[in-house]
């Protein structure tokens, strides 16, 4: 596990949330933020859309090779299996991952904590932001799965719905294929629940269904809009540890991205199958 980028140790979190120590200017010093310490709710789904997914960046695109391949592999290599249910977890402000798991499923879940984003979610299924055709551009690329499709936020629509929960209590064995990205290493500081947060995600699928998660490398927290959100220090490495045990074919890809923000070293991508 990597050290996070550089802060003071001396403010303890008690009563007030790490949001409103944000807030009040207190965010950057240093603590285990844990998942619950956080007012998810404080979100601004708008600002983390116009600064990630606003536009198709260089990552976003190599990201996408990789999953849109993983998924179309898996259909080419199991024809007859058909994936009824899939599982975005943590969609946050992000079609995207759910875009790519469109052409193989009838039933995306978007599952998501925050009250503002599930709002955000909903309203993009209904009326989506210009910016997804390029995310899905790049899909149907030489890839005839997605290219047969040709409206595929009218079918998003259709088959995606918004669900609020929390991701540590999702249910076992339930979903047929699954994406998470940013999310495990995102969503606290501490790296029991990094862990743990990856084994509830592939926890939640049937077994031998095809997952595809993304990371932030060496994240040290991140800005959205006016308030400071956690972040778990991750490399391949931790990202190997959380999987090892709960899913098979895994592949680990690191993904060059510099320009996003400050404090971050990457991204990771990791796509596999559950293990049992
Ligand atoms: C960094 S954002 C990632 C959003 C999106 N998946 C993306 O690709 O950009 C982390 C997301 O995890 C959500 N989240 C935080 N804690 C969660 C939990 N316990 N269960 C489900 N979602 C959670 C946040 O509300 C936020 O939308």
């Amino acid at each position: 596990m990597a050290k996070p980028a550089e802060r003071s140790p001396s403010v303890t979190v008690t009563t007030t949330s790490w949001t409103e120590q944000a807030r009040a200017g207190h965010a950057d010093t240093w603590k285990m933020i844990g998942n619950l310490d956080v007012d998810w709710d404080e979100f601004d789904s708008e600002a983390y859309f116009d600064h990630n997914y606003g536009m198709l960046r260089p990552d976003d695109r190599q990201i996408i090779g990789i999953v849109t391949s993983f998924f179309d592999d898996c259909r080419r290599r199991y024809p007859d299996t058909w994936l009824r249910h899939a599982i975005d977890v943590g969609a946050g402000a992000n079609l995207y991952p759910a875009l790519a798991m469109l052409p193989f499923t009838s039933e995306i879940t978007l599952f998501e904590r925050a009250s503002s984003n599930c709002s955000w979610l909903d309203q993009q299924l209904r009326k989506p932001n210009d910016s997804w055709w390029q995310f899905w551009s790049e899909m149907a690329l030489d890839r005839d799965a997605y290219g047969k499709i040709n409206d595929p936020l009218d079918l998003l629509s259709r088959r995606a719905h918004v669900t609020k929960g929390n991701l540590f209590r999702l249910e076992p064995g339930r979903y047929d294929m699954g994406t998470m990205f940013f999310v495990a290493e995102s969503i606290t500081t501490r790296e029991d629940e990094f862990q743990r947060a990856v084994g509830k995600f592939v926890g939640s699928l049937r077994r031998h269904a095809p997952f595809a998660a993304a990371f932030m490398k060496n994240s040290s927290g991140y800005r959205v809009g006016n308030v400071n959100f956690p972040a778990c220090s991750v490399e391949e490495d931790d990202i190997v540890r959380a999987l090892a045990g709960v899913a098979r074919d895994v592949t680990i890809t690191t993904v060059d991205s510099k320009d996003l923000r400050d404090g971050y070293g990457g991204m990771i991508v990791a796509t596999g199958r559950k293990m049992v």
